[in-house]
């Protein structure tokens, strides 16, 4: 069995090569069809788990996971060796469902994708029990200290699954090109809660076990864990927040909008099919701004502004729940399918609790990192339907797919009406739920279903498989940001002060609209103007933090690096830690000092935040 998938996968690679004869960074008409996902090693097209249990206890002194995981299987299976993602795991033993020993193997270990488990299935059984455990080089796994939570008394724990970390907790089929169903056993210490993408508990069990069900059927990506000291606090019947006892007030204050949001949603583009959304605040180490977890979104604690000015991730994440979790990419090469839909869903959402003019905002700041994204890119990873063989399928979270995405649906929207597009999308929604699907899939059921004889004109297939940006890209104004603008001109020729009542009634939006429109340099001066006037390098919000904190780099103005020496200590999110060292390392005393700061921070970052920078810190 082994031999013949391996084969058949390398002469399909081996078609596509020799038939590529167009520039690489075209797609030829055969591996547009490509449906397998290169970035797995299992057999889950010829043998796909059904169902997953897992049996875990969370050890904090060792920093692992340790139990068991059963999975299901197909009664009337047509091969007899299960094959499995792990990566960095320690299997102690595997039985079938009745406790029969089963033999097993492991495949030659790949530094991206890990180590082919193989099961042999002598047995009438369909069910395989794995013990395990996982180790200190688990990527998936954050295991903070108490010193590293806001309330500092007890350690946390989570999981981030996507793109492919799932295998380093959970030997699995770790492919979005699956959907299992999952339940769940979770020992922890005392006084500990915790918390899954599945139906979740509201308050500490004193006997220190959890349990969990998720019905709906998900791929293994989506499977999260987190453990700590957690509160819950209800918005609406079906929405609430779960952070630190210390911080749940506020959080839930500031998300108080959740409610409203799924409502919306559901009127846009269909019944919420989760049940329950609510969105756990995790510590600062987090990696990501959220991750759409069913039922859960993990989010970062730097949304909570104290204002409300950052909700429109939750948006997003919510979005998620429609584009990615019910109509999932069927592989990483499509990830546009997940995030593009996400983020034109997502501004649907803000337009309607907050009207266009605000969202027009959001759409003008992502073209515009459209535009530096096309800028800094190779043509290859301009492109919507992408080739990650051999590379990690993160590296595709570019504003390709985010904002190319969006601004593709959205000049399908201008083209054929807005009402014609909603119908659409919640046909498409309703069609494939709980599927998954791949580019060539969708282009064709939008040209059965919305494009007809108009498809031509459009340019699709140039947006999808084209580097750039199409002429046809919609044109967003925003009379804000005009405004905006013309302050900076204001501000150029004259003194922060003269901005201070225009800025008064500016929206965080507007505000890193001004900054990032800025002149490449400063003066001193000016530098000590704008600062000294709004205080900009105390800012409670950590998006103009951030935006502030790169002029201060690109213009030297050491008065603000003190504070941003505390900002990279503290905060793990890599889209704001990336671009911060990425602009020191440019410069030789910057970098130094860089490097300094990284030696203590590193260890407060995830997996995927210190990787990144330590290719750029080295
Ligand atoms: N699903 C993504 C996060 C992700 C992408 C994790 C790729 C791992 C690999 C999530 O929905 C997301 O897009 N998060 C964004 C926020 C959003 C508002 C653009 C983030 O974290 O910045
Ligand atoms: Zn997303």
């Amino acid at each position: 069995m082994k031999i013949n998938f391996v084969v058949t996968i390398s002469l399909i690679f081996g078609m596509l090569s020799s038939c590529n004869s167009k520039a690489e960074n075209k797609s030829t008409s055969d591996d547009k069809n490509l449906i397998i996902d290169m970035h797995t090693l299992s057999n889950y097209q010829d043998l796909p788990i059904l169902n997953t249990h897992l049996e875990l206890s969370v050890n904090f002194k060792e920093k692992k996971l340790k139990g068991s995981v059963t999975h299901r299987l197909d009664d009337h299976r047509k091969v007899d060796i299960l094959k499995l993602d792990t990566k960095y795991l320690k299997i102690d033993s595997i039985q079938d469902g009745n406790g029969n020993k089963l033999e097993f193997s492991f495949g030659k270990f790949d530094e991206l994708l890990g180590s082919a488990l193989s099961i042999i299935l002598n047995t009438q059984s369909n069910e395989v029990v794995i013990f395990y455990e996982t180790t200190d080089k688990s990527e998936a796994l954050d295991w903070l200290l108490p010193n590293q939570t806001a309330g500092k008394t007890f350690p946390f724990m989570y999981t981030q699954g996507q793109s492919i970390f799932t295998r380093s907790w959970i030997p699995i089929q770790d492919t979005p090109g699956i959907r299992i169903t999952y339940s769940a056993k979770i020992n922890t210490p005392q006084n500990m809660m915790a918390v899954m993408s599945a139906a979740n508990p509201q308050e500490i069990d004193t006997n220190n076990v959890y349990s969990f069900k998720m019905n709906q059927p998900i791929p293994p990506y989506l499977i999260a864990l987190a453990v700590g000291n957690l509160e819950f606090k209800a918005i609406n019947f079906r929405t609430g927040v779960y952070a630190e006892p210390s911080m749940v007030k506020e959080c839930a204050n500031e998300l108080i909008d959740m409610g409203r949001m799924v409502d919306v949603a559901e009127q846009l583009y269909g019944k919420y099919d989760w049940e329950r959304y609510d969105v756990i605040v995790l510590p600062p180490s987090f990696p990501f701004g959220g991750m759409e977890n069913p039922r859960l979104t993990f989010a970062t604690p730097t949304i909570i502004a104290g204002d409300r000015s950052l909700v429109s991730l939750i948006a997003h994440e919510l979005a998620h729940s429609w584009s990615g979790n019910l109509v999932t990419n069927a592989t990483w090469n499509d990830f546009w399918l997940n995030e593009g839909f996400t983020v034109y869903f997502e501004r649907r959402i803000m337009e309607a609790l907050y009207g266009r003019d605000y969202s027009e905002m959001l759409a003008l700041l992502g073209f515009q990192d459209l535009q530096n994204q096309v800028d800094n890119s190779k043509p290859a990873m301009q492109l919507l339907r992408l080739n990650m063989k051999g590379k990690h399928p993160d590296d595709a979270m570019t504003d390709i797919a985010y904002e190319k995405g969006y601004f593709f649906l959205r000049m399908l929207e201008e083209h054929i009406g807005r009402d014609k597009m909603d119908k659409f999308l919640k046909t498409y929604f309703n069609d494939h739920k709980f599927q998954t699907i791949v580019t060539d899939e969708f282009l064709s059921y939008l040209k059965e279903n919305l494009l007809d004889d108009n498809y031509r004109g459009l340019n699709v297939e140039q947006w999808v498989y084209d580097s750039g940006i199409p002429k046809n890209c919609p044109k967003v104004n925003s009379i804000r940001f005009k405004n905006v603008e013309s302050s900076v001109a204001t501000f150029l020729d004259g003194k922060a002060q003269d901005l201070k009542v225009i800025s008064n009634k500016w929206s965080t939006h507007e505000w890193l609209h001004f900054l990032k429109h800025l002149p490449e340099s400063l003066n001193l001066d000016q530098m000590v103007d704008l600062d000294k006037v709004f205080d900009l390098s105390n800012s409670g919000n950590s998006e103009i933090l951030a935006v502030w904190f790169l002029q201060c780099i690109k213009n030297d103005y050491r008065p603000a690096f003190e504070n941003l020496d505390k900002f990279l200590v503290k905060i793990g999110r890599r889209k704001f830690l990336q671009p911060l060292y990425l602009e020191l390392s440019k410069n030789k005393e910057h970098k130094i000092w860089a490097k300094k700061v990284y030696q203590k921070a590193r260890n407060n970052y995830h997996y995927v935040s210190f990787n990144t920078i330590d290719n750029i810190i080295n």
